[in-house]
């Protein structure tokens, strides 16, 4: 089929179906130009949240799936590939944490999770946090609790920079955004004296060190067009460059280069295809599953989140 015949059914079975097409900022440009909706991890769970289609395809990765369904038990959620996981929410298995927690009880800790994470890890948290709001929840945490921050070693260290609050962190990270190195940065800082360099919280401390600016994707649009310099290299997941191209077409966007690429794509995020939507979309498959138990213990920290970062 070509393209924009697959388009036109894609969009005509969105249709049929009264579905709703959520996509993250790191999918393909197809994929981001056809979406409903194209955010960071906390748009898409208020879109997920507020929605009143019947079938939410979500063109992420599994955990976003899942917290569309964990907030809309009773919709239909269809991912285009089940094998869309994530080396960040794989870092932290839910039966390692239950018995870190059990070894460790006596420190009573309050849990706070990226939402990077399973749906088995969210129902053992308290609150969820995303990075556009990561800061102001662990403002907000209980002061006489300790705090375990899971699963991101690198975002809970630039949490505990920017709040002074100090938390046990989870030895977990993201396989993407730790490729880039102080090298590489600084290297293409070189070569464009002029751009301002923009990275997400995943990275390294090294990497954040020669940023100007460290945020969450959706933070990184605004940013970019706020600031009066014309170039910007974006040091997060290549599939942003094509939202930030596309919103701000005046400016001028450079990729982050890791040692080995001049840019570095999420082979999870890079799984799902026009073809794979519309396969989900005409099959109701595959389907986000939870047992019951889990959801609703996962949906508490949730709401708690979307409470408040309102
Ligand atoms: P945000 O879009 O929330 O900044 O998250 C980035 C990410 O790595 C999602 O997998
Ligand atoms: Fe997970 Fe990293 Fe891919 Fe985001 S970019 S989905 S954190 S592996």
């Amino acid at each position: 089929m070509v393209a924009t015949d697959l388009v036109e059914e894609i969009l005509a079975l969105k249709k049929e179906r009264n579905a709703v097409i959520l996509a993250h900022n790191y999918q393909s440009r197809e994929i981001q130009e056809l979406a409903d909706f194209v955010g960071d991890s906390l748009g898409l769970s208020y879109h997920a949240a507020d929605t009143e289609a019947d079938v939410i395809a979500f063109c992420g990765v599994h955990f976003m799936g899942e917290t569309a369904k964990i907030v809309n038990p009773a919709k239909t959620v269809v991912i285009p590939d089940m094998d869309a996981g994530c080396s960040l929410s794989d870092s932290c298995p839910p039966g390692q944490l239950e018995a870190f927690l059990r070894e460790n009880a006596a420190k009573n800790y309050y849990v706070i999770a990226y939402i990077n994470c399973s749906a088995g890890v969210k129902a053992l948290s308290d609150v969820i946090v995303t990075s556009g709001n990561a800061i102001r929840i662990v403002e907000a945490a209980p002061k006489d609790r300790n705090i375990l921050f899971v699963p991101d070693q690198n975002l809970g260290s630039w949490v505990m920079e920017k709040t002074g609050r100090k938390m046990d962190l989870w030895r977990g990270n993201c396989y993407v955004h730790v490729e880039f190195t102080r090298h590489s940065i600084a290297r293409i800082r070189e070569q464009y004296p002029d751009a301002q360099v923009v990275a997400h919280p995943e990275c390294t401390y090294a990497v954040r060190m020669l940023a100007d600016e460290v945020c969450s994707t959706e933070k990184m649009i605004g940013y970019c067009r706020d600031t009066p310099v014309d170039s910007f290299i974006i040091v997060t997941e290549s599939g942003m460059l094509h939202r930030l191209r596309r919103e701000i077409p005046g400016k001028t966007f450079i990729p982050g280069p890791t040692d080995a690429c001049a840019c570095a794509d999420c082979r999870y995020m890079k799984m799902n295809t026009l073809e794979k939507l519309h396969d989900c979309l005409l099959k109701l498959e595959p389907q986000i599953l939870i047992p019951e138990d889990i959801r609703v213990r996962a949906e508490r920290p949730i709401r708690r989140m979307l409470e408040l970062s309102k």
